[in-house]
């Protein structure tokens, strides 16, 4: 079990009716002006943006509203927020939304003190130490943002999709009412399943021994999101499994499943370029390349693919390679019974060698990255991962 640090400040407003508590949080974090940030109409047509509008007049607190954030946010919406903050005073920052509106408004966070361009902090060229704060109201289960230490962006105009990671821009409060997701259309909901999973198994997927307590707490909640995924596309307004699923996304997101692992996330790099080139939404782009990385990778330690066979998909314990196999053959029938995509071309990208060489130049930064620790990837083990995806 490796050193690990565990540092989760987010408050969190579970269950039904929170987010009419939303004027209180930020009064209890001294707001004195909020930004309203939001996509694009959903939060208006199922009257939560009013609630929310309603919420914060009661406590007294002034807001400016800036919609339209779209899936894999732009750069350009984060860079109009920031000059909106600045001209208006705002002093803290309310997503109301998924991922994309959460990671959008982080970036306004990150924005607002800093002198140059935000894209210099994805970039890595600036490291933050100060920002404007966050908190959020989250409405689709699926990225964590609401409790992660993450941000991912869309620089349209340089075609890339960046994230970066500072303890800074975790949420100060994220208010999370299951009933809230009832309204996602399916494919958002199986697209929110996926990345739940992935987020633990990217964490679980590790070659570090001696993490009982972490494996049983990932292989609990990768069981869970299983079972109630299916429900919650049965029967969407069930309220069990929506809340169970919304959980499961703060915890497999928040570092809880990563306690003295060490992270793979090669998965995760990968997709971010094919959303990045194809606008694909993330959890369906994860779904259609891990096969092909679990196979790619799975001789390096075939019992840790064996025991996620039986302790997770449920297979009969067996020979570990078979077993192994078994088991990334599980979890694609799940994906596929539940909507999801297991190939690039199910995904709807048609690529051929040029772009399977720039998506592998994109993804190793030009040949000076590698990817992964359960088996480190260069260059030409990428292409080789896109190919088999194909
Ligand atoms: O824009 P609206 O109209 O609100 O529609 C959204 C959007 O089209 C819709 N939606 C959200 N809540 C809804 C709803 N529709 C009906 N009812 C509701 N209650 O869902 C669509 C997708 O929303 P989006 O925010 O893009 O989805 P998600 O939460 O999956 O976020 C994806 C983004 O997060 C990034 C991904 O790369 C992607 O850009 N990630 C962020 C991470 C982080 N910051 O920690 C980690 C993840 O691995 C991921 O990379
Ligand atoms: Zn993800």
């Amino acid at each position: 079990m490796k050193n690990f640090e565990y540092y989760t400040p987010t408050k969190v407003a579970f269950g039904r009716g929170e987010a009419d508590r939303v004027g209180a949080l930020l009064a209890e974090q001294g707001c004195h002006k909020v930004l309203i940030h939001y996509g694009g109409e959903s939060a208006r047509r199922s009257g939560l943006l009013d609630r929310i509008e309603a919420s914060v007049k009661a406590a007294g607190i002034p807001f400016v509203s800036l919609g339209g954030v779209v899936p894999n946010p732009r750069i350009a919406k984060a860079r109009e927020g920031i000059d909106l903050a600045r001209r208006e005073g705002v002093d803290f920052i309310l997503a109301v939304g998924g991922g994309s509106v959460i990671d959008s408004a982080k970036a306004i966070g990150y924005g607002i003190p800093y002198d140059g361009d935000v894209w210099d902090i994805y970039a890595g060229r600036h490291v933050p130490v100060q920002m404007c704060p966050v908190g959020a109201v989250l409405t689709l289960s699926a990225a964590g943002s609401e409790m992660s230490n993450s941000s991912v962006l869309t620089n349209e105009e340089l075609g890339l999709k960046w994230g970066c990671n500072y303890d800074i821009c975790r949420c100060r409060f994220a208010v999370m009412d299951p009933e809230l997701t009832y309204t996602l259309p399916p494919y958002q909901t199986a697209c929110g399943v996926v990345d739940i999973l992935m987020h633990t198994m990217e964490r679980y997927f590790t070659r570090e021994p001696d993490t009982a307590l972490t494996d049983r707490l990932a292989e609990g909640l990768m069981r869970t999101v299983l079972d109630c995924g299916r429900t919650a596309l049965a029967q969407p307004e069930d309220y069990n499994a929506r809340a169970q699923i919304m959980w499961a996304g703060s915890l497999s997101h928040n570092g809880l499943t990563g306690c003295g692992t060490v992270g793979d996330w090669a998965s995760h790099k990968l997709e971010h370029e094919l959303s990045a080139m194809f606008d694909v939404a993330h959890g369906a782009g994860l779904a259609a390349i891990w096969g092909s990385w679990a196979r790619y990778v799975y001789r390096e330690a075939p019992e840790r693919f064996a025991q996620f066979a039986v302790n997770v998909m449920g297979c009969a314990p067996g020979a570990p390679e078979q077993t192994a196999l078994a088991g990334i053959e599980a979890l694609e029938n799940y994906f596929r019974a539940i909507g999801m995509p297991v190939s690039l071309q199910a995904l709807g990208c048609t690529i051929g060698e040029a772009e399977i060489a720039i998506l592998a130049d994109k993804a190793s930064r030009q040949g000076t990255l590698t990817l992964g620790n359960f088996k480190v990837l260069r260059q030409a083990d990428m292409a080789e991962i896109y190919r088999m995806a194909n």
